[in-house]
Order: C-alpha cells, then sequence, then structure tokens
C-alpha cells in the first residue's frame, strides 16, 4: 500500500495503521474533514486522500505548526511530532490536489484538527505555603481560609477537575482531625473536634498537609500536587465580658455603654435575650457589640440581672454560643429613712423610775442593708408639752430605744406627750410621730367573776374557730390602759394549743375558741385552766393570785368515723410472673370506734387481684402481665363491720416487674429476597424484636435451625445486637421461595428462643434491583413461580391496576406502627443489591 518506503516516519505510519487504524476508514476522497486527535503520542498517520485523475499530487498549507503535514505524491496526511492541546487546541489546513502541471485541480478543502486534551499537566497550588488565622471556639464547617491550584489540562475534561483533601495536620494532639477541607472549594475550616479543642494555649500552630488530586479525585492515574498550610489558633474574641457593675439610680443620659463583645466572626447580628422572665429587659446590644443599659436602674425593685448575648447569621442561626453576662446593680443611698408606725404609741405608768425602758421606735430603710446608706440613727427633736422638764426621754442613738430620764411623771398634771423622733440616714431624714401616754399604776389584779365554769360537752366534729364558752374577769385600774386591758390564757391543761382565747377591748370579756380539730379517741377530757394577766406590769408589792384563775372541764364526744388506713397509699413491686394467689401485700386500716375493719377491692378491671376481707391481705387473683399493663392502680375499701356505710378509700398500685416471658420475633413479615441468578456475595438484614422491657437494648443471637438444607444453603452473620446477615452459600438457586429456619435467642433471664421460618425470594430482578414477575396479558396465572403462591396472588391485583408488564414489587407494611422499622429494612435491602 506505501511504496514510500526509506521514510523513517513513514515505516511508523505503516506501522500505526497496522496497529491501530487497521479497522477504521482512512482513506477518502479530498473534501472538508474535521479529525480528533488526542495530544501527544508523536508521529503519526491521519488520513490518506485518494486522487482522482488529472489530480496527482496534493498540498496543504494553513496552521501546519511544523508538524502537521502531506506526503505531496501520496496523499497521506500525518503528524511528524507531537500536538499539545494546552498550546493550540485546533488546527485548521487548507488541502488541495494538483494536476502535473501544479495546476490546482480541487480544493482547496478545510482540514481542521481538533487537539483532544489528556491528562498531562498535574494540578500545582497557586502558593508553596499558605497562612491562616483561626479563631479557638469558631463555628465547625466555617471557613477561615481558602487554597486554590489550578491544572493547565482541559477545564471541560476530569483532567482539570480537582479536588482537595487534607492528608494530615501536625501536630494531630487528639488522634482526630482538628480542620477540614471543601474537597471543591479548596475552603478550610476548624472540624467539630477542632471546635471544640483548638486552644491557643495548648498549640498556636499546626502545620496542614493539603493535597490535590485531579480526574476529580476518582482516579489512581491522578496527579497529585500537595502544599503546606501554616495555621495559626488565636485565643477566641468571643468572651463573656466580666460582671457589671452598675450604680443605681444613674442620672446620665441613657443608653450608657456598659461593655462591648466581639464575635470571632465577621457581619454577625448580635442580640440579647433575658434568662429571666421581667416585664422588660433595661439592656441593649448595637452591630457593633456594644452593650447599653438603657435606663437607671433601682436597685431596690432587682439587684442583680443575668442575661444572654447571642450572634446570629443572616439565616438566624446562631453562631458563637451564648454568653452569660452578669450585672450588679449598686446601692447608692437613694432611700430615706421610713417610719414602721405613722405614730408609734407607748404607755407608761406614772411611777415608772428613771432609766426604765419604755418602748422603741421603729424605722426602716431600703437601701441596701450592712452598708452606712441604711444606717439609722435616732434623736428627739421634740417634746410636747415640756412639763416639768423638756428632756424628760431619752432616744438611744443606734437603737431608738425610749428610755425615761427621771421619776417625774404625774398623770394629773400631763397623762399624753407628743414626741417628734428625728431618724436620718447619712442623706435623708425623716420625723417619726410618738405619743406617750402616762397612765395609771397596775396595782389591780384582775378577778374572775366565777373560779369554776364547770362543763363543757363538744363533740369532736366541732370546727375550727366555734366558741365554746365565754369567760369574764374585770380589773379596777384606769379602764383602756395596759394596766386593766386583760390577756386570757391556758396556763394548764393544753399543751397541744387546742384552744385559744381573744378579749374583747371593750368588755375585757374573753372567748374560748376551737384553735385545733379535737379528737375523742385522743383526748375525751381537758381539764382547763385559764389564768388572766394585764400587758402592763403589776406595781412592786402586787400579785397575781388565784383569784386570776379559773377552771374547766372540756368533755369531747365520740362521732362515728370512718375508718383510717395506716398508709396513705400502699405500692408494691412484683414480678410479672409471680404465680396465682401470692400475696403481693397486706393493707391494714382501723376503726378510730374500734369497731371491726372489714375490705375489699374496687377497680380490678383486669380481675388480677383479690383481697382477704378481713386480714387485708392482696393476692393475685390471675397471672399478671407487664406487657398489658406496667403499672396496676387499684382503690382498697376499708368499711365498719358494724356500719357498712362508713368506709374510706385508698389507692393501691402494683409496680410489673419484667420477667423474659416473651421469645423474640422477627421485626417484619415480609420476605427477603435475592435476585436471580445469585452471584455470590449477596446478603440481606433481618431484624429481631421483643416484646419484654429491654434495658438499655436487648441482644439477640442469630443462628439456622440444625437442619441441614439449611445449613447447605445459608449463611448467618451478626451485625449487631439486633441485626444479622442472612446470605446464600452457593449460587445454585432456583427461582422460587425459599423456607430458611432461623432461630433467635434474646438475652432475657432465662434466655427464650423462638424458631422462625423467614420466607426467601429468589426472583428475577428489574433493573433496580427490585424483584418483577412476568405478567402474562390474559391475566392468568403464570406459569412459573408457582411456589410464590399467595403472595403473587397478590401482586396480580396490583399487575391488573398497572396493566403493564412487569411491576416493582415494594414492600408494604402490614403493621403501621412497625413502618419505621420496615422502611430502613426496604431501603438497606435495596442498597445492597445495587
Ligand atoms: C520531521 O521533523 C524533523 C525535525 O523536526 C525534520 O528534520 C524532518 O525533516 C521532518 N520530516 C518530515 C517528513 O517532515
Ligand atoms: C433616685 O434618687 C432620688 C434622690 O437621689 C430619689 O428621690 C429617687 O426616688 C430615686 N429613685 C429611685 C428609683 O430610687
Ligand atoms: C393625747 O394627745 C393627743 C393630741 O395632743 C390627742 O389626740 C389624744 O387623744 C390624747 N390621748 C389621750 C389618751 O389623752
Ligand atoms: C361535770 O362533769 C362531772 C363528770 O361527769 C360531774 O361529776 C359533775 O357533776 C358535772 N358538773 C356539773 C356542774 O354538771
Ligand atoms: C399565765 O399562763 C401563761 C400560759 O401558760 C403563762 O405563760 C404565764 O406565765 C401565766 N401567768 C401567770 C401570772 O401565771
Ligand atoms: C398532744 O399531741 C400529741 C402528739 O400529737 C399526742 O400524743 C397527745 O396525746 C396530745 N395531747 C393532748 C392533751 O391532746
Ligand atoms: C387576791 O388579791 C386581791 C387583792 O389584790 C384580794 O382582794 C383577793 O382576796 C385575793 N384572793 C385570794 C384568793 O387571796
Ligand atoms: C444495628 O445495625 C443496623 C443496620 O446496620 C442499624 O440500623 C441499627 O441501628 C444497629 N443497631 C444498633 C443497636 O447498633
Amino acid at each position: 500500500m506505501f511504496k514510500l518506503c526509506g521514510l523513517q516516519f513513514l515505516l511508523v505510519i505503516h506501522w500505526a495503521i497496522g496497529q491501530n487504524f487497521g479497522d477504521l476508514h482512512v482513506t477518502g476522497p479530498l473534501k472538508d474533514m474535521d479529525f480528533f486527535i488526542p495530544e501527544g503520542g508523536g508521529v503519526r498517520f491521519v488520513y490518506q486522500f485518494t486522487s482522482e485523475p488529472p489530480a496527482v499530487s496534493f498540498r496543504a498549507y494553513g496552521e501546519k505548526d511544523g508538524i502537521i503535514d502531506i506526503v505531496p505524491k501520496t496523499g497521506i496526511l500525518y503528524l511528524n511530532g507531537s500536538l499539545d492541546w494546552e498550546t493550540k487546541t485546533v488546527h485548521t489546513l487548507q488541502v488541495e490536489s494538483l494536476d502535473e502541471n501544479g495546476n490546482v485541480v480541487k480544493g482547496p478543502y478545510t482540514v481542521t484538527i481538533h487537539v483532544e486534551d489528556t491528562n498531562d499537566n498535574p494540578p500545582e497550588f497557586d502558593k508553596a505555603e499558605y497562612t491562616g488565622v483561626v479563631r479557638q471556639n469558631s463555628r465547625p464547617g466555617k471557613p477561615f481560609m481558602q487554597v486554590h491550584a489550578t491544572d493547565r489540562d482541559d477545564p471541560t475534561t476530569p483532567h482539570a477537575q480537582l479536588r482537595y483533601s487534607i492528608l494530615h495536620h501536625f501536630p494531630n494532639p487528639y488522634g482526630e482531625m482538628l480542620f477540614e477541607i471543601d474537597s471543591v472549594t479548596g475552603e478550610i475550616s476548624p472540624s467539630r473536634t477542632g471546635s471544640y479543642y483548638l486552644d491557643p494555649q495548648k498549640q498556636d500552630t499546626f502545620t496542614l498537609v493539603v493535597t490535590v488530586k485531579d480526574m476529580a479525585g476518582m482516579s489512581t492515574n491522578a496527579f497529585t500536587s500537595s502544599t503546606d498550610v501554616i495555621i495559626t489558633v488565636k485565643e477566641s474574641l468571643w468572651k463573656a465580658p466580666p460582671t457589671i457593675y452598675i450604680q443605681e439610680n444613674s442620672t446620665q443620659v441613657h443608653p450608657v455603654k456598659i461593655s462591648q463583645v466581639q464575635s470571632n466572626e465577621p457581619n454577625v447580628i448580635y442580640d440579647i435575650f433575658e434568662k429571666e422572665k421581667l416585664p422588660r429587659l433595661p439592656f441593649s446590644i448595637d452591630q457593633n457589640g456594644v452593650i447599653y443599659v438603657t435606663e437607671p436602674l433601682d436597685r431596690e425593685e432587682k439587684d442583680t440581672y443575668v442575661f444572654y448575648v447571642v450572634t446570629k447569621d443572616n439565616e438566624g442561626e446562631l453562631v458563637d454560643k451564648p454568653l452569660q453576662v452578669s450585672v450588679i446593680v449598686e446601692d447608692i443611698n437613694d432611700n430615706p429613712p421610713v417610719c414602721q408606725q405613722a405614730l408609734t404609741v407607748i404607755e407608761v405608768q406614772e411611777n415608772e423610775g428613771e432609766g426604765s425602758n419604755i418602748g422603741t421606735v421603729f424605722a426602716t430603710d431600703m437601701d441596701k442593708e450592712h452598708t452606712l446608706n441604711s444606717r439609722l440613727q435616732f434623736q428627739i427633736k421634740s417634746q410636747v408639752p415640756p412639763t416639768p422638764s423638756s428632756n424628760l426621754f431619752f432616744i438611744q442613738q443606734d437603737t431608738g430605744v425610749l428610755q425615761l430620764m427621771s421619776h417625774s411623771l404625774n398623770k394629773r398634771i400631763v397623762s399624753n406627750y407628743s414626741l417628734k423622733v428625728l431618724v436620718t440616714d447619712e442623706v435623708f431624714q425623716t420625723i417619726c410621730d410618738v405619743q406617750i401616754h402616762v397612765i395609771d399604776i397596775n396595782d389591780q389584779i384582775p378577778i374572775f367573776e366565777k373560779s369554776n365554769y364547770h362543763n363543757v360537752t363538744v363533740a369532736e366534729s366541732i370546727p375550727i374557730g366555734t366558741v365554746i364558752l365565754e369567760i369574764q374577769a374585770t380589773d379596777g385600774d384606769e379602764p383602756a390602759t395596759g394596766s386593766s386591758y386583760i390577756i386570757y390564757q391556758v396556763k394548764e391543761g393544753d399543751p397541744n394549743n387546742s384552744f385559744t382565747i381573744e378579749t374583747d377591748p371593750e368588755t375585757n370579756r374573753g372567748f374560748v375558741r376551737i384553735n385545733k380539730a379535737l379528737d375523742f379517741e385522743e383526748t375525751p377530757v381537758y381539764n382547763l385552766v385559764i389564768n388572766a394577766t394585764n400587758p402592763e406590769p403589776l406595781v412592786s408589792g402586787v400579785q397575781y393570785n388565784s383569784s386570776s384563775l379559773t377552771l374547766f372541764k372540756v368533755f369531747v364526744t365520740n362521732v362515728d368515723e370512718p375508718p383510717v388506713f395506716r398508709e396513705t397509699v400502699y405500692k408494691a413491686e412484683v414480678s410479672e410472673d409471680i404465680p396465682v394467689d401470692t400475696v403481693v401485700m397486706t393493707v391494714e386500716a382501723y376503726d378510730p370506734e374500734g369497731d371491726t375493719v372489714r375490705y375489699s377491692l374496687e377497680g380490678d378491671v383486669r380481675k388480677w387481684l383479690k383481697i382477704d376481707s378481713v386480714t387485708g391481705q392482696v393476692y393475685t387473683a390471675s397471672t399478671l402481665d407487664r406487657e398489658q399493663q406496667e403499672t396496676y392502680t387499684v382503690e382498697v375499701v376499708a368499711s365498719e363491720q358494724k356500719n357498712a356505710a362508713q368506709k374510706s378509700r385508698t389507692t393501691l398500685t402494683l409496680q410489673l416487674k419484667d420477667v423474659n416471658d416473651n421469645p423474640p420475633l422477627l421485626a417484619t413479615d415480609n420476605p427477603a429476597f435475592f435476585c436471580h441468578p445469585v452471584s455470590g456475595g449477596e446478603r440481606t438484614i433481618i431484624q429481631a424484636t421483643d416484646a419484654d422491657k429491654q434495658w438499655y437494648y436487648s441482644t439477640f443471637t442469630f443462628s439456622l435451625a440444625d437442619d441441614r438444607n439449611a445449613i447447605d444453603n445459608w449463611e448467618i452473620s451478626k451485625v449487631n445486637a439486633t441485626h444479622a446477615y442472612l446470605s446464600p452459600k452457593h449460587a445454585n438457586f432456583e427461582e422460587k421461595v425459599y423456607i430458611v429456619p432461623v432461630v433467635i435467642n434474646d438475652n432475657g433471664q432465662p434466655p427464650l428462643e423462638r424458631k422462625v421460618n423467614l420466607e426467601v425470594n429468589i426472583c428475577s430482578c428489574s433493573s433496580e434491583n427490585s424483584c418483577f414477575i412476568e405478567v402474562q396479558r390474559e391475566h392468568s396465572w403464570p406459569s412459573t413461580g408457582q411456589a410464590i403462591g399467595i403472595l403473587i396472588g397478590v401482586l396480580l391485583i396490583i399487575g391488573f391496576i398497572i396493566g403493564g408488564a412487569f411491576f416493582h414489587m415494594k414492600y408494604k407494611q402490614k403493621n403501621e406502627k412497625k413502618s419505621h422499622q420496615n422502611d430502613v429494612k426496604d431501603t438497606s435491602e435495596l442498597n445492597r443489591l445495587t
């Protein structure tokens, strides 16, 4: 075919034709042509143009670029060297044929040579080394720097598709990657671990070895380059400010800057929210992180505030973890002293001696206690009338205690003094008014009208507050003073304060009231001794005697009360498998009147319990079942034998403890399937469940039943506590349903086991690797797959509906409750088959 031997390159071309182009259409008449030639590869034959008389030779011109040419005599288009896509991607030549005289016969025709890229350039990073800075606690996945590489190959091909990865980093103190890289963009961010652990105090520089691969990282022939990335870890800017102190009642123009925070990230939105529920939070933050107090605070209203500062991005997602800010409101002395009473009235007997302590003026200050701001001092400013002297009274400066200066009070001259007491803190002062009444001396004792009121009879059910007796004593001292006012108290016979006595200030009459519920069974009779005294002390020489005492008895009568349970509730915990007639607990009630108590149960809807009406022992009446009800509550009734209408009730709660009384089951009834023909390496997942209570999670063991067929054909391997794989052992399976006997054991005490016959369908599969079954147009039973039985019956109906030749077998939930488990199983089965 080629006569032009002797030229070395043509030998090469010959070889090239023989080897590479032998089957291709490599000759043809002159016309416009396009060739697609991979770059590189050296000298090669491209095409041979055939000449038609009168043409005898060819000529090419244009972008030959010293590589492309044509052999004039033979019309062979060839490359004398390698094309390079990176230099030039298209070469356009004109080719024409010539006659003996060199005149153009045909042409010029355009021959276009498209150079195809080969992966002949490794990717290159823009820099030999990169540096970056990351803040402690930066958000995981949030890039803080980027690397970039380029590849000179054709960007429309995988040759220039680059993928970045971090090969390793030095040091690696936690054995986990602290950084991650976006494989496409080259953006580097802290990993979740890094976000947590990075700490400049511990390690402030890391060297990352970042690699880039072309061929989208998918090919083992890809070129790889790497670069070093030096990362400096800096302290987090996002730090809670120290506790902020703000003086209350500030007169500054608000809002006032009190602190500032700064996010590690730029362009975040700062916000604050309260930790405690407040009518309003008197703080704000601006978009530079400056925190303000928006109004004057009042320590006396609230002395500390705690709130959070957060940063959000444009989508409202938190950027940094919330910071807690504490504010303490500092006291200033902005509250005046306040008199505890608008008018303090004090009585003093006219014979009181000098130095006598006659009473106290009380005042308060809302400013911070135990500080000078709330320290109060007392001073008498005036005394009216100033008779017989202007300084009859003395007040202790720091306590407000009033004392008599001299023994010179005389009721007939002045019975009534008014004092103005000045109370001061360091800044404020307040006047408290005090009235001092000079009263007669207390030289008379209260005398009871009767020394014995005899018998009072009350029912034990008498309501609290009822007056059961009125008593009367009289006192000859000055009326309406502390010398004549009478206080009645039970001196003896009432250790538990079951009674109280009130005095009518006008008449000094005493009203004996019930203070606490009486109980005949506990105390049927009270022998009470009542004394009558004055609030003012008696003058010396006078004493209370037996005329200031009286007596009476309180007889409490019995009321028939219902029985009382010894305990308010009865609880027991029992195993669900205890035999019938086991005592689970004993209840006990007594009748306050001593009658015999009978017991019964109410609300025993499951008929699980019975009670011995005499002893109160509660028994099981039938077998219990925790799986039906874990906490069983019934009412116990205790009634009096003589008067059954007198009854009380309480609840009895039985907590059932699980025992392993349910053998495990497969989580789904759906058959497993494998695509026919079985090729080996397939497996399907099976899952077990158990109705018994699972502590943490149950552990099952899966095995094949001791059955020759099963053991020869199938294999079970454990996945984890609840799942196992079933795989065919060989490839010789027919298209039919196999029954695989699987034994599942639970880990209960004692363990239970169940043998299940797992249906495994070996079926033809659709391209999506789900079973499909041919359905005949006449809708008759298919001739194959008789073993599929009922399954096909169901499938046929669906076949009618879709009217097609095949359908995908989809597992439908049989049990809505287990839908989740089923879903998981379906997808995992499909995945495994793909
Ligand atoms: C091929 O190229 C080489 C050098 O580039 C040159 O010496 C030789 O003559 C060329 N051969 C042809 C047939 O063009
Ligand atoms: C603030 O202080 C002034 C006097 O200094 C006082 O009159 C006012 O009641 C104070 N306000 C509060 C809220 O305590
Ligand atoms: C004491 O004097 C005041 C006014 O000075 C008067 O209102 C009050 O009733 C007097 N009290 C007695 C017990 O006299
Ligand atoms: C009070 O009761 C006692 C005891 O029951 C009885 O002895 C006494 O006579 C009664 N006194 C009067 C005044 O009823
Ligand atoms: C009066 O009875 C009360 C209460 O038991 C007792 O505290 C008080 O000392 C008695 N007073 C006299 C003067 O017996
Ligand atoms: C006082 O209360 C105690 C304890 O509740 C009780 O034991 C005692 O009987 C009561 N005494 C009287 C007199 O009620
Ligand atoms: C009690 O004292 C008063 C005088 O203070 C006297 O009249 C009375 O007789 C005395 N009673 C007895 C029982 O001593
Ligand atoms: C067991 O493996 C299955 C399948 O891989 C999985 O869905 C399940 O969560 C695993 N269970 C446990 C307890 O790890």
